[in-house]
């Protein structure tokens, strides 16, 4: 590694405080800093984001980043956390993440998504039913957090009765994604672990009597050669933490910001087909992925800066999609927003893959919460409190609600 704190700025990000603010503060400053207590660079500014979104010569480096700052024996202490990681979506390789790529596409096709509305319709109604009576609920754990994970364990064609251990499971295997310590690392193991052995039941039984269902398309894929188990458990993981706190978080963020804009609020009541628009500009305003991490497979020119081979570099969302030079007047929530050009599910070779399942999970849920409580409305004067996840996350925990 050169001495990138000589020419760029530098800024500590761990400390307390929202992260997001800060984020924004150092974007105003500059498009590309050194954060010394993370050993990598920042992009802030949209333009840059983006190109270093699309540059082939950056790949996505979630597992180098979470082991390579532990010692040698938590590292080895984690080593089966790491294999499972290794191989979610073929990441290791260009080979493998094509591959998987491929593989996913045939279940992830915009006909099977669209048809699963009916679906979640159903199921964010069993979820509103159930507060009905009440006329209050807390959005995050009665609404926000269990849709996603309901409708990813139907797609992996999971009993109903065994949900709330994938709600466990993935709340633990966040501390992936986290700046998290060697505990909470080996909590994550664990329900990785325990996931990946309920999984290979699933994979058995799908093998003699084929459902309509993820694990079903995985399993004949299996037959034709192009995957085996292993890569099968693991990668349904990455599904479900990659389709489950993201969702929830779009979900309860999207109406904390409808809930505090209520001029928004009351414009989308009265005309229901700005529903997609409104979601986009959650995604763009208060996105549930803030930054992504990559590292330089050679070297490479950010911002007039060369950065050599192997260092890893975080490109900030959050700032890209609040750039005054591309969106105007940023700090407004709108829902009318025209050319919502928006970096909330990336852009690239690593876009998304449920993009399309988050649109139409988070347009059913509000589709119908709005329509069954149109006067839905915040049940403390209290704003709402952020748990912060360093080093450029945060997340709400409770979102207390009226209708
Ligand atoms: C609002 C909800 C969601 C948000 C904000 C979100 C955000 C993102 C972002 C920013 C990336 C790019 C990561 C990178 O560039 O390194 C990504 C990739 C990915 N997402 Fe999502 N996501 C959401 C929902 C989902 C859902 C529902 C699923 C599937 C069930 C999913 C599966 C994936 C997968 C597999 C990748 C990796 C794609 C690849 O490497 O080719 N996501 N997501």
């Amino acid at each position: 590694m050169g001495n990138p704190a000589i020419t760029l700025p530098s800024y500590d990000v761990l400390d307390a405080g929202d992260p997001l603010e800060r984020l924004l503060r150092i974007s105003a400053d500059t498009t590309l800093s050194w954060l010394p207590e993370l050993g990598g660079y920042l992009v802030t500014g949209y333009e840059d984001v983006l190109s270093a979104m699309k540059h082939p010569g950056m790949r996505s480096a979630v597992a180098t980043r979470v082991f390579a700052r532990l010692p040698e024996a938590d590292q080895e202490a984690l080593r089966r956390l790491r294999l499972s990681i290794d191989m979610w979506m073929g990441h290791a390789t260009e080979e493998g993440h094509h591959r998987f790529q491929k593989l996913l596409k045939r279940y992830f096709t915009p006909a099977i998504i669209n048809g699963l509305r009916p679906r979640v319709r159903e199921l964010t109604g069993e979820l509103l039913d159930a507060v009905a009576a009440d006329g209050r609920m807390d959005v995050v754990p009665d609404l926000a957090f269990p849709l996603p994970a309901n409708v990813i364990a139907d797609m992996l064609g999971m009993p109903t009765s065994d949900r709330d251990r994938l709600r466990e499971w993935s709340r633990h295997i966040m501390a992936v994604f986290q700046h998290a310590d060697v505990e909470k690392l080996m909590a994550s193991q664990d329900s990785v672990l325990e996931m990946q052995d309920y999984l290979r039941e699933i994979v058995a039984d799908r093998r003699v009597s084929p459902r309509d269902d993820l694990i079903s398309m995985f399993a004949a894929a299996e037959r034709e050669g192009v995957v085996n188990e292993d890569e099968i458990v693991a990668n349904c993981v990455l599904l479900l933490f990659a389709g489950h706190e993201t969702t929830a978080t779009l979900i309860s963020r999207g109406l904390q910001l409808l809930m505090a804009n209520p001029d928004q609020l009351e414009l989308l009541v009265s005309r229901p087909e700005l529903n997609r628009s409104a979601i986009e500009e959650m995604m763009r305003h208060g996105g549930p992925a803030t930054s992504v991490i990559r590292e330089t497979i050679e070297p490479v020119t950010i911002a007039g800066h060369d950065i050599p081979a192997g260092e890893h570099i975080y490109l900030a969302i959050h700032t890209a999609n609040h750039d005054p030079t591309v969106f105007a007047d940023p700090m407004r929530f709108d829902i009318t927003r025209k050319n919502n050009r928006h970096l909330g599910f990336g852009m690239g070779s690593y876009y998304c893959l449920g993009a399309a399942l988050a649109r139409v999970e988070s347009d059913e849920c509000f589709r119908l919460l709005l329509s069954r409580y149109p006067n839905i409305r915040p049940a403390t004067d209290q704003a709402p409190v952020d748990v912060p996840l360093p080093p450029f996350g945060r997340r709400l925990d409770s979102l207390p609600v009226e209708f």
